[in-house]
């Protein structure tokens, strides 16, 4: 019996598993029962396959997703660990066989903050001693950026490159991610797993899950304050949202975000469906239900900005965006683009005729924005508040903006509902230990989680040090929480506040500047196990900052630059370091 082989070569089991698994194969047919380690309740113990599942994840999407594979699997027989990469270093890759990667894209087709180290890692020469692994990929992404799923793909290629083999294909999801991954979920789990099954488990998971509120099945929430916080003269509008959470059991964290659900503005609903001959009660179908038209252009489709399906089909129909639509002339399709939405492309192609459910399929979904929560439940019980910067801007002679914050300070009314899930962000937390000092560079909206930060340390009696640097516009209209926060500076709960008002003189101050020229302070601060957090602007004040805080280490801290960015790499890794940035 000994030598009888049912676990055949090609299949996904390193050579101790296999030996395992043909040991127990044998021992059944012989009769033998095989207890569980803990000898708990189970008298015969299934074979499990070991899986790790790797999340890369800046907003929690990816860690939710890794996490929701992990109990599936369970079903499919085998035993999951969910990681955060960056705790890569923990990993003994010798003993690990099979490897899931689920992650998101940051910044300009960059890894998530979580996964940077990582993936520097992966360009080492130790790196190879994942080349015996099975692995597969799940990209989050999304198609408005320029370099789609590009973190994915980069590691996806990494993988293959150091030998390891890619059992199940890459799966890169847009924003509405939800079909793809599950798609992925169970093309992944069955060939790993070939054969072993659990479908009847995973569906009653599914189906109890979806009674929680999520983005998906958002709760209802009722609006009580809408307040500007800038003040006149600002060249911004920045609003003040108070959201009740009232009777939906639903709790967060100081960190985490709010999803917001938006709806179209009617005006433009109506001129789409004039323009196209609809009274708007046409019935279209749309993800799995039956709407008429004119709700489903207004709460279901994105009817601002144009995607790729209807420029394709309008490209037939005019003769400029063929050259527009051709892989070299992406920088001016984008230009040509900026501030051009589906009502204008529609009127600049007058020929163009479209049933309902061809407009309905060249639109894309709409989708919720995310907004960092400004309070703490703990001095907020069951309410969020918010910190919008109002999209608003001309464009083909109108008044225009964004969506979701022009939706929320213009037609979300007092008293009224709004569709509302929390986006847990397990990777922008406050120090476990009260007592460790934190330094929080919030510029603009940025702002918005330092005051839930500012809160929550000072509700739970917390002792550590809070320093602030806070930049906007102009001091007399732009200090969003002035008052608050200086009177947590008088009386001493933040230990520090640096403003920096950028238009106040003629020449630009930052919050960056303001970090620098207290430099040996702020690496006293960093010397002595400070948090560092940033929220805010991607694209510009974040690598300002990070730069700025590679600066401060090699000036305060007497480092050189390679020490500087072994030091920056271990805060990220530490957690001291961490991001919330958009
Ligand atoms: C984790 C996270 C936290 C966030 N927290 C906050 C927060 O606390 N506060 C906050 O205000 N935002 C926050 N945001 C950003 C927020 O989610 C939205 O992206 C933002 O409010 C814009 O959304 P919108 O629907 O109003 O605009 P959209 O409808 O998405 O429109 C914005 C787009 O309009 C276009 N546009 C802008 N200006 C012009 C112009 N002058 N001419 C032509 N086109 C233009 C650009 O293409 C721009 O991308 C956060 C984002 C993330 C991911
Ligand atoms: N990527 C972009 O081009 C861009 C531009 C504007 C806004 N945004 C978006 O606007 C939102 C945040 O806007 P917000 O209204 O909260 O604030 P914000 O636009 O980030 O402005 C806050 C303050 O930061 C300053 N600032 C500008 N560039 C900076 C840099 N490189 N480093 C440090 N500070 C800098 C601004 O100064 P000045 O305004 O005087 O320069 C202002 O004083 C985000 O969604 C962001 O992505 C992006
Ligand atoms: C500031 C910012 C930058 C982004 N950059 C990209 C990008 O370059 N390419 C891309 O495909 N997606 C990009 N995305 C989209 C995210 O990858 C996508 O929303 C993903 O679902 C987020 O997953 P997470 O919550 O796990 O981080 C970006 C999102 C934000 C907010």
């Amino acid at each position: 019996m000994e030598n009888v082989v049912f676990i055949p070569q090609n299949a996904p089991f390193s050579s101790e598993q296999r030996l395992w698994l043909n040991g127990y194969m044998a021992g059944l047919l012989a009769g033998k029962h095989y207890a569980p380690a803990n000898g708990a309740g189970v008298d015969q113990a299934a074979p499990t396959l070991p899986l790790l599942v790797l999340f890369g994840s800046q907003t929690g999407t990816a860690e939710k997703i890794a996490k929701k594979i992990a109990k599936e699997s369970q079903a499919h027989g085998c035993s999951p660990r969910v990681v955060d990469s960056s705790a890569h270093a923990t990993i003994d890759w010798k003993t690990e066989t099979n490897l899931l990667i689920v992650t998101s894209t940051y910044g300009d087709g960059d890894m998530p903050d979580n996964a940077q180290n990582f993936w520097e890692w992966l360009q080492t020469e130790n790196a190879k001693s994942l080349a015996h692994l099975n692995f597969s990929v799940l990209a989050l992404g999304d198609s408005n950026y320029e370099n789609f799923c590009a973190a994915g793909k980069k590691i996806d290629g990494r993988l293959e490159e150091l030998g390891a083999k890619r059992l199940y294909p890459r799966t890169d999801c847009d924003v509405d991610y939800e079909a793809r991954a599950k798609e992925w979920t169970s093309g992944v789990l069955d060939v790993f797993t070939s054969g072993q099954n659990g479908t009847a488990t995973v569906e009653a998971e599914t189906a109890a899950t979806i009674k929680e509120w999520s983005k998906t099945n958002p709760f209802f929430a009722r609006l009580i304050t809408n307040r500007k916080l800038s003040a006149e003269g600002s060249q911004k509008e920045t609003r003040h949202f108070e959201i009740s959470l009232e009777g939906s059991g639903l709790k967060y964290e100081a960190g985490d975000a709010l999803g917001v659900w938006p709806a179209n503005c009617p005006v433009l609903v109506g001129e789409i469906l004039e323009r196209l001959g609809f009274s708007g009660e046409e019935l279209v179908k749309i993800s799995g239900g039956e709407f008429p038209l004119r709700r489903a252009l207004s709460e279901k489709l994105d009817i601002t900005k144009p995607g790729q399906e209807l420029l394709q089909h309008l490209a037939k129909h005019n003769a400029l965006l063929p050259k527009l639509l051709a892989q070299e002339a992406k920088e001016e399709l984008k230009k040509w683009l900026w501030g051009r939405w589906v009502i204008d492309l529609l009127n600049e192609n007058p020929g163009v005729k479209l049933s309902a459910g061809e407009l309905i399929a060249l639109l894309k979904p709409l989708q919720p924005r995310l907004y960092s929560i400004s309070s703490s439940p703990k001095s907020h019980a069951g309410q969020v508040h918010l910190t919008v910067n109002i999209v608003r801007y001309e464009s083909f002679g109108r008044r225009r903006g964004g969506l979701a914050s022009m939706f929320l300070a213009d037609r979300a009314t007092v008293d009224g509902q709004i569709p509302v899930f929390i986006q847990s962000s397990h990777g922008f937390r406050l120090p476990v230990d009260g007592n460790v000092p934190v330094i929080m560079i919030g510029p603009g909206t940025g702002v918005a989680p330092f005051r839930a930060f500012l809160h929550e340390r000072r509700a739970s009696g917390d002792r550590g040090r809070n320093w602030l640097f806070f930049g906007e516009q102009k001091a007399a209209s732009d200090f969003y929480y002035r008052d608050e926060l200086e009177q947590m500076f008088s009386d001493g709960h933040l230990t520090k506040l640096c403003t920096a008002f950028s238009r106040d003189q003629a020449e630009k101050i930052y919050v960056q500047h303001r970090m620098l020229e207290s430099a040996g302070e702020l690496w006293s601060w960093l010397d002595t196990g400070a948090h560092f957090y940033v929220c805010g602007d991607a694209g510009r004040m974040a690598k300002d900052v990070d730069e700025a805080l590679h600066k401060i280490i090699e000036t305060g801290g007497g480092k050189s630059t390679e020490e500087a960015k072994a030091y920056v790499v271990k805060m990220k890794s530490e957690k001291r370091y961490q991001r919330d940035v958009y």
